[in-house]
C-alpha cells in the first residue's frame, strides 16, 4: 500500500471553488512553521499575506514587501502543512506592470515555494492578468474592495462601500475577477449590504475580512485573532490574549533568571555515571 494512503489530501482551488453557496470556508493568514502546523487541520486555507510586511517586519504597510520574502514564507508554509490549500500573496510591484510579469513570478512562487494558488489585489483592473495567469496553470484568488497595496493612492485604509455610490464599481470589479477566472475572492473592509450583494450575484465564493457574515467564507490575520496586534481592526475578533500571555510568561522567566531558579535540575546535564 502506498505511503500516501492515510494522507489527508490537501485541498485544491477547484475545492474551494466548489464551495460556492455551501460549507462557509474557513481561512487564516500564516507565514511561519509551528502556528502553520497547528492551524492546518482547522481550516481550509492558508494565505502567506503580504500583511507579514506589517506583522512579521514592522513595515507601516504592505508595500515593501519583495518577492523573495514571500517565497521565503511560502515555503516554510506550504512545507508544514498537509491539508490546506497554501495560497501566496503577490507583492507590490511584482505583477501590476502586464500579464506576463505577473505569469513569470507566479510561476517562481509556485515552483519554488510548493503552494498551489497566488493571490492578487485589484477587479477589473486586473482581470486580463487573472485571465492570463488562470489559462496558462496559476489559479488566483482575487482582492477587492479595500486592497492595502493602494494606500498611497486611497490616502490610507479606508472600508469601502458605505456611499451606495460607490457600489457599481466594486460589484463590477467582483464580476470581472469572477469571469476572468479567479477561484474565489476576497472582500476587504466592505460594508455589509454590498458584501451581501456581491455575494449573492457572484458565481465564485467570497472570502469576507471586515465584510459580514454574509460572504461564502472568513479569513483573519493569525496574530490579530490571537490577540497580538495591539491595535486590531475593528472587524478582528479576539480568540485568545497572546500578547499578555506572552509579556507574563517573559516576566517570569526573568524573574527566574534573577533568582537562579531557572535552570533546575530537570534542565541541566549532568556528567555520565561510572559503574
Ligand atoms: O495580506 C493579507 O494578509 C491579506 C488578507 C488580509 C486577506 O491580504
Amino acid at each position: 500500500m502506498s505511503s500516501h494512503a492515510n494522507r489527508p489530501r490537501r485541498r485544491t482551488a477547484p475545492d474551494i471553488r466548489a464551495r460556492k453557496g455551501g460549507e462557509p470556508i474557513v481561512a487564516l493568514t500564516s507565514y511561519h512553521a509551528h502556528t502553520a502546523r497547528l492551524a492546518d487541520p482547522h481550516v481550509d486555507m492558508l494565505l502567506v499575506g503580504d500583511s507579514l510586511g506589517m506583522v512579521l517586519y514592522g513595515h507601516g504597510s504592505t508595500i515593501p514587501v519583495t518577492l523573495e520574502q514571500m517565497i521565503t514564507h511560502g515555503q516554510v508554509v506550504a512545507s508544514a502543512t498537509r491539508q490546506a490549500l497554501v495560497v501566496i500573496d503577490m507583492p507590490f510591484g511584482a505583477y501590476e506592470e502586464s500579464p506576463q510579469q505577473a505569469f513569470r513570478n507566479a510561476a517562481r512562487v509556485l515552483k519554488e515555494t510548493g503552494a498551489a494558488a497566488v493571490k492578487l489585489e485589484g477587479g477589473e483592473r486586473m482581470a486580463e492578468t487573472i485571465r492570463f495567469l488562470t489559462e496558462r496553470g496559476v489559479p488566483v484568488m482575487a482582492h477587492i474592495g479595500l486592497t492595502p497595496q493602494l494606500v498611497n493612492t486611497l490616502g490610507g485604509f479606508k472600508v469601502q462601500g458605505r456611499d451606495p455610490a460607490q457600489w457599481a464599481a466594486i460589484e463590477a470589479d467582483a464580476a470581472a475577477v469572477a469571469e476572468a477566472g479567479a477561484f474565489c475572492v476576497v472582500l476587504e473592509a466592505i460594508a455589509e449590504p454590498l458584501a451581501k450583494r456581491i455575494t449573492a450575484q457572484c458565481p465564485i465564493p467570497t472570502i469576507g475580512i471586515g465584510a459580514s457574515a454574509a460572504c461564502d467564507g472568513q479569513i483573519l490575520v493569525m496574530e490579530d485573532m490571537l490577540g497580538l496586534n495591539p491595535r486590531p481592526p475593528r472587524f478582528v475578533k479576539e480568540y485568545a490574549s497572546l500578547a499578555s500571555e506572552i509579556e507574563r510568561a517573559i516576566a517570569a522567566y526573568a524573574g527566574d533568571v534573577r533568582a537562579r531558579a531557572f535552570p533546575a535540575a530537570e534542565h541541566t546535564y549532568e556528567t555520565k555515571k561510572r559503574d
